[in-house]
């Protein structure tokens, strides 16, 4: 086979418009998420209100939308009412995931606030406690939350300083639900039961929220598929989404196949779109579910914690990965995986934000800076927006352990509908070869390659630290050009590339 990969880019053949949420995030209490990372009165760069303007900044430059919150399993021990009023007074509790102690100094209004800091493209996604609590609580966090005034909770809140509803349309009925180390563990049926009413009572209260069921932590679990048709048969016509959660991490130094991640990411979604729609046949219904892969990322799980911690101590060091180049490519593949079924796929949120497995990490008192995973991310959400079209590479493959027979170059191709610019997203996965890239353009009206960047490195361990917080960056790749209706392009080994085409 050639060692060229081809593919040919044709509006006519598309898969779905990219929703703006598919670049969420997610920020739990677990770590330093968010105290000492979003949140940290006494910073040098934190405002009125402890939010550190640094990691603002840098939020903002990553360009995520809708930012998922309180957890993770942190939710399923959550008490909204001790993260609301005023601060001094709010309790002390012991969080259970996390065998940490959460001094709830930021919570509701804090959240919101951030995200209003963030931008106008940001936007709450709450979850709600359904592992130690259920319909009751989760209609008062509703009324506090979204009802404007005149009723007990909504006029403690305005009393709370917030005259104005947090106005929250989308809500997560609990988290992995599914997994036995969930505080509240359920089987399918009991979760399945519990979500649906507490659904109907949400939708009594205002029809108008979006809402999503659990769905797997993961493809591998013993009970994966056969947990979605439970779920939806109870909820099918009550929610909006079923949840997705997906780890990487490179296992017994088997880089080859963690390379490949994003084929177990497409399988995944493949199977519960099918899933979604053979439960929506069996009710002869006309409605589609939708996907919410609501934590995605790399995580080196199976690795001690190099930061000894003890038990209850308030903000620990907990899953602070450092990421490589090698990551960022895995990472970036994972982002095409998502782009590539931006029509099932509408909502995404990269977990998490800060400190915690994220593309920002912070020193308490000191500097914040960027991953290697930054960089694909902001980039996907800046030039990753519009009209995804149908990429089907035509490439050399090579051999892995976990997953067979795998391309080398995963590609995906997004066109924005008011310029007509295109943007493709490339990685090639070998580790020693650079491959030449082929791409044909029909019908669009683009004549000249604005730019192509490449996140690589020779060595494919670097990463951004404390010491060398701008070791690793995206650099220009020269020699990239669209002559006729053929772009060619060189992808260096073990690389995420961006190229933009106007
Ligand atoms: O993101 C870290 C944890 O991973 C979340 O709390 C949980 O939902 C998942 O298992």
């Amino acid at each position: 086979m050639s060692r060229t990969a081809r593919f040919t880019l044709d509006p006519a053949f598309a898969v779905g418009d990219v929703d703006p949420r598919l670049f969420g995030s997610f920020v739990e209490h677990l770590g330093r998420c968010v105290y000492t990372g979003v949140y940290e009165p006494g910073h040098p760069t934190a405002d009125e209100a402890g939010l550190r303007g640094d990691v603002l900044a840098l939020v903002r430059e990553l360009g995520v939308t809708a930012v998922r919150y309180p957890g993770g399993n942190f939710v399923s021990g959550y008490k909204w009412e001790d993260s609301v009023g005023p601060a001094d007074e709010r309790p002390r509790r012991l969080d259970l995931a996390w065998r940490s102690t959460e001094s709830n100094r930021f919570g509701l209004s804090e959240y919101i606030d951030f995200l209003k800091k963030i931008g106008p493209q940001a936007e709450p996604m709450m979850a709600i406690n359904l592992g130690t609590r259920g319909v009751a609580e989760a209609l008062d966090l509703q009324e506090y939350a979204n009802y404007p005034s005149g009723t007990a909770l909504s006029d403690l809140r305005v009393a709370h300083g917030d005259k104005d509803p947090f106005n929250i349309r989308l809500w997560c009925l609990g988290n992995e639900m599914d997994g036995p180390w969930q505080t509240g563990h359920k089987t399918a049926e009991e979760y399945g039961r519990l979500a649906a009413e507490t659904a109907r009572a949400m939708r009594q209260l205002d029809p108008s929220v979006e809402l999503v069921a659990c769905g797997s932590s993961g493809q591998s679990m013993d009970t994966f598929a056969a947990w979605e048709a439970t779920v939806l048969a109870e909820t099918y016509d009550l929610v909006d989404y079923i949840s997705l959660h997906a780890y990487y991490e490179e296992l017994d130094g088997d880089r080859d196949s963690f390379l490949a991640s994003a084929v177990d990411t497409e399988s995944f979604i493949e199977n519960v779109v099918a899933t979604c729609d053979h439960v929506g046949a069996r009710l002869k219904s006309t409605k589609k579910i939708n996907l919410s892969f609501d934590e995605w990322n790399v995580w080196y799980q199976s690795r001690p914690n190099p930061h000894p911690t003890e038990d209850w101590q308030e903000a620990p060091r907990l899953l602070e990965d450092v990421y490589s180049v090698t990551d960022a490519v895995v990472f970036g593949s994972l982002l095409i995986a998502l782009l590539r079924h931006a029509d099932r796929v509408t909502v995404a949120c990269l977990a998490q934000l800060v400190n915690v497995i994220a593309p920002i990490l912070t020193e308490p008192g000191g500097p914040a800076w960027k991953q290697t995973t930054f960089f694909p991310f902001a980039q996907a959400s800046r030039y990753g927006r519009g009209r995804v079209l149908d990429v089907r590479v035509d490439s050399p493959t090579y051999e892995t352990q976990k997953y067979g027979e795998v391309a080398l170059v995963q590609a995906t191709a997004v066109r924005d509908p008011e310029t007509g610019a295109v943007t493709v997203f490339a990685v090639n996965r070998s580790q020693r070869e650079a491959l030449p890239l082929e791409v044909a353009v029909h019908g669009l009206d683009v004549t000249t390659v604005v730019e192509h960047t490449a996140l690589a490195d020779a060595d494919p361990e670097a990463r951004n630290t404390l010491e060398q917080p701008e070791r690793v960056a995206p650099h220009e790749v020269p020699g990239t050009t669209l002559k006729g209706s053929v772009v060619s392009a060189t992808l260096e080994p073990l690389s995420w590339n961006v190229i933009r085409l106007g």
